[in-house]
């Protein structure tokens, strides 16, 4: 089994990590397919996907011997986090902070990106010993709030999710953010005439984007 280290490692560098949230398990598991294709190594199944602790189950599996980070998001209590965990979750994500989610995913060393929008969020989701803080929701704040933030505090590794697409990729990363939460742009891309190359398509775009952001 990969390290919490290895797996922290692998979001970083690849600097995005994929939020699925489908109305089917079966369309989850297609769209966290053709992301990977598209170069996706992080994923995140949110709860509030149908049977979406079967899909992390089945995703961890299929990606046990790989790099893919297979993970679980909208977990706001301990029962959930537990549960994931046993699915294979490793990593976990909260729109808020959740102390019980921090403290189970510690004891099996998962990854935790845990939610947090003001500076006294910011600051008290880093002292609970989260790895990543998701800022959520980004749009409203935008990277200039980030680059704002981050002067007082530079030990925040700030991962913008809402809103992010290709375009302000540069931006985000310019305002310093660890990583970055990706939503619609990619795991909605299928929607209009149910063509999943066009999720591996805008994966694509994605890695681009951040190879470029970051040379
Ligand atoms: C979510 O919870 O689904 C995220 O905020 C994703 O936002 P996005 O679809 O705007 O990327």
């Amino acid at each position: 089994m990969r390290t919490k280290y290895e797996n922290l490692k692998t979001i970083m560098e690849s600097g995005m990590v994929l939020i699925i949230r489908t109305d089917s398990a079966e369309e989850a598991k297609q769209v966290a397919q053709a992301a990977v294709e598209g170069g996706v190594k992080a994923l995140e199944i949110t709860m509030s996907c149908a049977n979406a602790v079967g899909v992390i189950s089945y995703l961890a599996e299929k990606y046990a011997d790989t790099d893919v980070v297979v993970g679980a998001g909208t977990i706001l209590d301990a029962e959930t986090a537990n549960t994931v965990m046993l699915a294979g979750a490793r990593l976990l994500v909260s729109p808020n902070l959740n102390p019980k989610m921090l403290e189970i995913a510690n004891r099996y060393q998962a990854v935790t990106i845990s939610g947090a929008l003001t500076p006294t969020e910011i600051l008290n989701t880093v002292n609970s010993g989260a790895d990543l803080v998701k800022l959520f929701p980004a749009e409203f704040m935008g990277p200039n709030y980030v680059k704002t933030v981050k002067a007082p505090l530079p030990q925040a590794a700030i991962v913008p999710t809402g809103g992010v697409t290709p375009d302000n990729v540069k931006d985000w990363f310019a305002a310093g953010c660890a990583a970055l939460g990706v939503g619609s742009y990619i795991s909605k891309a299928h929607k209009k005439d149910g063509d999943y190359a066009k999720v591996t398509t805008a994966a694509q775009e994605f890695v681009k984007a951040i190879a470029t952001a970051r040379a």
